[in-house]
């Protein structure tokens, strides 16, 4: 393989930046080239390529969103674009891909590989932490303690005026951001897709709450909670059966996905992206580069698609007795 191209593609998260950077620099260390592919899938349809030399990508390893920036292409799913996407690699020399991004990005890769054969290995990143195969996806670090840092602010107007907060955070279908920071940041109840406590139960312990004398309360939701209702419709409905509590509602939204990556995740990119070009080099396709037991792994793109991220459900226990 003589050159590699790199994409961003779905949802941007913290810590993409830090991955291109090792893609780049890993391909200029065993002396291949490497291409910039921009907005994903799309810029690959349209032929937006920039050359990038390890000096291209100074200064960024500590910078959040993707200098590359990100899509999610329509085009690439139809067998025209995908064509055209063909076409413009092969006439930029671009013999391999390395793609950044969560689990609709790697079936677009899946189906791109099947249909042209172009040796690809995937990247995960997503703040969501939804994709098999590694137990933290880039950005997921980041996104958490982005959101513990906001529900300990929440919590000093939430105490001031004795009030209940549901905040709502980001995960699509998972709970792993809910869960975690429910915990980190001492919320009375966590509200997950996983398991469905229902809504007597979050009355009961927010009574129990109010009884033990707690002068704020804080409900963390995963945007994908299957309870039934959304955050303000659970405000209401708190509201009418417990008229003691003060409601508020925080949807926290896509600053999740912003900031400088921490530490964790800079180390975590440099690792995937190194592992990444290697891979590739080895003559590898298909596999997504991930974290194991703190040991990089490659794990088949088609496990990581389809492969079922299990929550570790002894925190919502942890979680109980930590509002006793
Ligand atoms: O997958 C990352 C994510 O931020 C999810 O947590 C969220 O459901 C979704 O993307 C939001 O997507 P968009 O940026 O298209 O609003």
């Amino acid at each position: 393989i003589k050159k590699i191209g790199v994409l961003t593609s779905g949802g941007d998260s913290p810590g993409m930046n830090a991955a291109i950077r090792s893609v780049v620099r890993a391909c200029a260390y065993y002396n291949v080239d490497c291409m910039g592919i921009y907005r994903g899938y799309q810029g690959m349809i349209e032929g937006d390529f920039k050359e990038m030399g390890p000096r291209s990508v100074h200064n960024i390893v500590n910078k959040g969103g993707t200098i590359l920036k990100s899509a999610r292409s329509k085009e690439f799913m139809t067998p025209e674009g995908r064509a055209k996407a063909f076409e413009n690699l092969k006439e930029a020399g671009i013999e391999a891909l390395v793609v950044i991004g969560g689990d609709g990005s790697f079936t677009g890769a899946e189906i791109f590989n099947r249909e042209y054969h172009v040796p690809v290995i995937g990247i995960p990143g997503t703040i969501d932490n939804d994709i098999y195969g590694t137990s933290h996806t880039l950005g997921y670090d980041t996104a958490l303690n982005t959101v513990v840092e906001v529900i300990d602010k929440i919590r000093d107007t939430a105490s001031s005026h004795n009030r209940l907060f549901f905040v709502e955070v980001m995960g699509r279908d998972a709970g792993h951001i809910a869960l975690n920071t429910g915990i980190g940041a001492g919320a009375e109840e966590i509200l997950i897709p996983e398991e469905d406590l229902g809504l007597e139960r979050l009355l009961e312990s927010l009574r129990r709450s109010k009884l033990s004398g707690k002068s704020s309360s804080i409900v963390v939701v995963a945007e994908g909670d299957k309870i039934g209702k959304n955050v303000f419709e659970l405000k209401d409905y708190v509201e009418q059966n417990l008229p003691e509590y003060d409601v508020r509602v925080s949807v926290l939204g896509h600053m999740q996905r912003g900031g400088s990556p921490s530490c964790f995740d800079r180390v975590l990119a440099s690792r995937l992206g190194v592992k990444a070009v290697e891979s590739l080099l080895e003559g590898k396709s298909n596999y997504m580069v991930g974290l194991m037991n703190d040991k990089v792994n490659l794990t088949p793109l088609e496990q990581a698609i389809k492969g079922h991220t299990e929550i570790d459900l002894e925190l919502l226990r942890v979680s109980d007795i930590m509002t006793t």
